[in-house]
């Protein structure tokens, strides 16, 4: 665990690890930048963390530090920073690449890592690019870690976060549907909510079989889950979500 951890770029996403953090390190020291005013008082107050006057404060009082603004802010807000060789620095910053946060954040060492707002509830895969025993050890906290062997892998796993975001998506389009048909709008949702927990929760059962097999064994012949596949794969419901997964591949591999 580093002694003190800094975040520069206190937005949503930040709010997800620093609650994530505080779960685990009740003792942690964290420092925030001052922007996103609202987010770093909320933060300040209900996770015990400090606000810092200017950036360059953050990363002078801190040994690791985490970027966690938007992609097109990366440059100028890194840029201005000066770090020490002590020092590491994590992005989680879509579609910068590694290179490109090596160099900005010279002499320190520069990491990519990726979650999920999961992180919050410590249940969120975290992708980490390249392998840093101090960064797999703190980030455990916030989940399963996957280091990746190269940045092409890391770019395909990051693909996944923007697909949790549609999985919420398809609860509520289940859910809209339930209270179309009479259900009570909130028991809809829960009712879905309950259908994807135990979808998860039977995929990690049944690890060690093909999904496949798993998907081939609901479907009976002449069924109800067989029945819908097939309107889904008529009206292309399956090549929808892979464009879409191209498509976000295309945008994360597209930035420098
Ligand atoms: N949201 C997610 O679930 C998620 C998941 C994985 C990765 N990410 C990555 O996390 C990053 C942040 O996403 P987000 O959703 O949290 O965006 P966000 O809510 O817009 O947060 C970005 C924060 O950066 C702050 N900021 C802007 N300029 C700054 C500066 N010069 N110095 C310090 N802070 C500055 C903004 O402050 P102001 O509000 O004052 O402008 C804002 O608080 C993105 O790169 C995204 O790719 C997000």
């Amino acid at each position: 665990m580093p002694a003190k951890l800094g975040i520069i770029g206190v937005g949503h996403f930040a709010g997800f690890l620093v609650e994530g953090f505080r779960n685990r390190y009740r003792d942690l020291e964290i420092v925030l930048s001052p922007r996103g005013e609202e987010m770093s008082a909320r933060l300040s107050a209900d996770f015990n963390c400090r606000v810092a006057g200017h950036n360059q404060t953050v990363v002078d009082q801190c040994d690791l530090v985490i970027i966690s603004v938007r992609p097109n802010s990366f440059e100028d807000v890194v840029g201005a920073l000066k770090f020490r060789e002590d020092q590491t620095v994590v992005s989680v910053v879509s579609g910068i690449m590694h290179s490109t946060i090596k160099k900005f954040v010279a002499p320190a060492k520069g990491v990519r890592a990726l979650a999920i707002s999961s992180a919050a509830i410590n249940q969120s895969p975290t992708y980490l690019y390249p392998d840093d025993f101090g960064c797999r050890d703190f980030l455990q906290a916030l989940g399963p870690i996957h280091v990746m062997d190269n940045e092409e892998q890391f770019t395909v796993a990051a693909a996944y976060t923007a697909l949790y975001g549609w999985c919420f998506k398809l609860l509520d389009e289940g859910a809209d549907w339930g209270a179309a048909n009479g259900l009570e709008k909130d028991q809809a949702i829960t009712l879905m909510r309950e259908v994807l927990s135990g979808v998860a929760g039977m995929a990690d059962h049944d690890a060690d079989i093909s999904m496949e097999k798993v998907v081939e064994s609901l479907a009976t012949k002449g069924g109800i889950t067989e029945l819908g596949l097939n309107v889904l794969e008529e009206n292309d419901g399956f090549e929808a979500w892979h464009n879409a997964l191209d498509a976000v591949h295309e945008r994360l591999k597209g930035s420098s």
